[in-house]
């Protein structure tokens, strides 16, 4: 351990060795949260896909399980998803937890397994495949059950649109309808979808909302798109204009974003892998490679004649919060903070409510002593925050990591609030509670432990910069 566990970070989900990439088969049972992912048990650059399997009762503190799908001879496991067979739909056992996954060889084809010990063991069904197809990239399948027509429906990223399928039993799928063509991004093929019914926060409205993760994000490669929209139980039905592209995430280390099944009290929790398939095999750690991001609570918001997706960081990271301090003062020029948290491991928050004066720039730059730095900005002309980790530590291993992401912000925000997850190798940044979401790796040879409020073209008032050291 020591120095070669250096990034390894504190309170999101990594492998304890071996390679992670997408979250997998995630699906809530009796008080337990099962991650299921992408899984090299066998080194820590992508390959031997298996699905690695964890448990948690807080979606904070993981137990790691030993592998639950191993490869066959229809190829390695990829991505797909897990349900919980209340009625005995596939007799397996009423209660029975199904993952539903892509079988990678020279094809793609869908196959099913099945657990009846809360996800300790799983047992392949035995007329795998459940469905397959002429076409080369078929796969990712998520499923959900559908109360409408009795029926599970699964959405599979087919080449660059999702396909629609249903079943009575988890067995014998029907091809309903296909999503895609014309919509949003299309740079590259559509993988890992969802698809979910949410509440419009203030309208007792309801939609439909589809994921779709793919290599042409706004800022190179991997990244994941939504639409929003209705659905029958057939057909999923676009409401954005179809040139609209929404991102869910404005940071370069947000993919494969997918939810839990079955999570209690109506919640909506997704997960994303923290990487981008551009570096993702050539980050500088070593017994293990990419962590996932912390899990978020998703909802739904209008402006103007928009539906956007809003993703706040889960009340469960709230637990992590230890020693904390408040401060406010004015900005006009730089104020510097030093010490951030006491005993600075770098896993911590930062909770910021500013009141803009007559600043052009609202300005933050974490750092270290080694002069190693993540720049954040709001530019009030240009209605933007960015987040700059060109100097952040060590950004030489791949020629795409070192970059600036930013995202517009709303007009007329009296207040802006921003809520900063720092880990020893990530900093999530969450806008208005969501509103905008920035997960971005970065890799300092030590904390960030120091930060300078700056402004420019007048002054700001942060109301309040409460620092949370974070605990498990
Ligand atoms: C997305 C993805 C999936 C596939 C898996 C393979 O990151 O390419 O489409 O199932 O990774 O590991």
């Amino acid at each position: 351990t020591g120095n070669r566990e250096k990034f390894r970070p504190t309170y999101h989900f990594s492998p304890l060795y071996g390679w992670m990439n997408d979250p997998n088969g995630m699906v809530y049972k009796d008080g337990e949260y099962h991650l299921f992912y992408q899984y090299n048990p066998y080194g820590s650059k992508w390959g031997n896909m298996n699905w690695g399997h964890a448990i948690s009762k807080d979606l904070i503190n993981w137990e790691h399980r030993p592998v639950a799908i191993t490869p066959d001879a229809l190829g390695t496991i990829f991505s797909g998803s897990a349900v919980v067979d209340h009625h005995n739909t596939a007799g397996f056992g009423a209660g029975a937890i199904v993952a539903i996954y892509t079988q990678n060889s020279d094809r793609q084809v869908q196959s099913i397994a099945y657990s009846t010990d809360n996800g300790r063991t799983f047992t392949k069904y035995e007329n795998n495949p459940v469905l397959v197809s002429e076409a080369r990239d078929f796969r990712d399948p998520k499923v959900f059950w559908y109360e409408g027509t009795q029926r599970w429906i699964m959405v599979l990223a087919v080449g660059q649109e999702m396909q629609i399928f249903s079943s009575p039993d988890l067995k014998d799928w029907t091809f309903e309808s296909s999503f895609g063509e014309g919509y949003g991004a299309h740079g590259n093929v559509w993988e890992c979808p969802d698809l979910f019914e949410l509440p419009v926060e203030g309208t007792g409205e309801k939609k439909w909302v589809l994921l779709c993760s793919l290599g042409d994000g706004p800022f190179g490669d991997s990244a994941t798109q939504y639409f929003v929209g209705s659905f029958d139980g057939k057909k999923f039905i676009c409401d954005n204009q179809p040139n609209v592209t929404k991102w869910m995430d404005w940071g370069k280390d947000h993919y494969a974003t997918v939810t839990w099944s079955d999570a209690p009290d109506n919640r909506r929790i997704a997960i994303a892998w923290m990487s981008n398939w551009q570096y993702a095999n050539d980050v500088p750690t070593s017994q293990y490679r990419s962590p996932n991001s912390v899990p978020r609570d998703l909802s739904l918001f209008a402006v103007g004649d928009g539906i956007y997706l809003q993703s706040a960081p889960s009340p469960e990271l709230l637990k992590l919060r230890d020693i904390s301090k408040k401060r406010s003062f004015r900005v006009n020029g730089t104020r510097t903070v030093k010490e951030l948290v006491p005993g600075n491991e770098g896993a911590y928050e930062i909770e910021l409510a500013i009141r803009n004066q007559h600043a052009d720039v609202i300005g933050f730059r974490l750092y270290n002593d080694k002069g190693e730095e993540v720049d954040m900005q709001y530019d009030m002309k240009e209605k933007k925050f960015s987040m700059d980790r060109r100097k952040s530590g060590d950004v030489g291993f791949n020629e795409n990591f070192p970059m600036l992401t930013w995202t517009a912000i709303e007009d007329g925000k009296e207040e802006l609030k921003l809520r900063l997850y720092v880990d020893k190798s990530s900093v999530e940044a969450f806008g208005d509670g969501g509103r905008f979401a920035m997960t971005n790796q970065v890799f300092p040879s030590e904390p960030y432990n120091h930060i300078d409020f700056y402004s420019k073209g007048g002054a700001y008032k942060v109301d309040s910069f409460v620092t949370y050291k974070l605990k498990k």
